[in-house]
């Protein structure tokens, strides 16, 4: 049932891998501003990667064309990145990246806003970072992995956003995603499933000003609003320890 549970030893290049991807999060940041394209980040990425003797765990995953995907607005998840597409004043733009260092995968997202963002825009990335890290504190052996998305609604609800159902965090550590998938809302099927020590997995939730409900362009991965409306995503890949829970993609200080 549980596949993704992890030796001590293991935590330790989970924690190294994390630490990378955060770091590559550092490199890029400063250039994420109103004219860059989500090509020329992409290739940013690349290059931090590849100086670090890590890879990219999208590229080629499934067929997957680039290194990370790039969710501007109405996007929900999985846009690739384009030379085309240059971003500008007022767009709120996630950035997801997974690498894979020394046999291990670490997998966070973050959002950039771009000049003067809507009131409303903020209020979605800042709930759904919010989100993020209360679902995080709760984080601990035997407790309910429900409690995770019991948790997400609790805060998202008071702001009349919506919480989409189509894409889950998920277990994760020598592969990308594994066993089990971890649900942004309260389902009860997952109140019998507890956290144990060494479980390794996601919490990405995805919430919209609008409908949760989503459509794939042609390209066959980017998903977004039926309505048009805006989309927020924060992801950490965490682990539970003997006592509570470390958040991996973070900087070791
Ligand atoms: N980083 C994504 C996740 O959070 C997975 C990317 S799918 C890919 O699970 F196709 F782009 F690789
Ligand atoms: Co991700
Ligand atoms: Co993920």
């Amino acid at each position: 049932m549980l596949s993704s549970v992890y030796a001590p030893k293991d935590f330790k290049r989970l924690r190294v891998s994390g630490d990378l991807v955060a770091r590559c999060f550092d490199y890029i940041t400063p250039h994420i501003r109103a004219g860059i394209s989500t090509g020329e980040i992409d290739r940013m990425v690349a290059e931090f990667l590849h100086a670090n003797g890590a890879r990219s765990s999208d590229l080629g995953y499934m067929g997957y064309p680039k290194h990370i995907c790039t969710s501007v607005n109405d996007v929900i998840v999985h846009g690739i990145p384009n030379d085309n597409e240059i971003l500008k004043d007022g767009d709120i733009v996630n950035v997801d990246l997974t690498a894979e260092y020394h046999g291990f995968h670490g997998d966070a997202s973050r959002m950039f806003m771009i000049g003067n963002v809507s009131p409303r825009a903020r209020e979605l990335v800042q709930t759904c970072q919010d989100a993020l890290n209360a679902a995080i504190s709760i984080c601990a052996p035997g407790v309910p992995l429900s409690e995770i998305g019991k948790t997400i609604e609790a805060v998202v609800k008071p702001h009349g956003f919506s919480i989409s159902r189509d894409f889950v965090g998920h277990g994760i550590g020598k592969v990308m995603h594994d066993d089990p998938q971890i649900y942004h809302f309260y389902d009860k099927m997952w109140d019998k499933v507890k956290m144990v020590p060494g479980l390794v997995f996601t919490i990405e939730p995805m919430i919209n000003t609008g409908s949760p409900k989503c459509k794939i362009d042609a390209d066959g991965w980017t998903a977004r609003t039926v309505d048009g409306g805006l989309s927020a995503q924060w992801e950490h890949t965490l682990g539970i320890t003997e006592d509570g829970v470390i958040i991996f993609t973070e900087k070791m200080v």
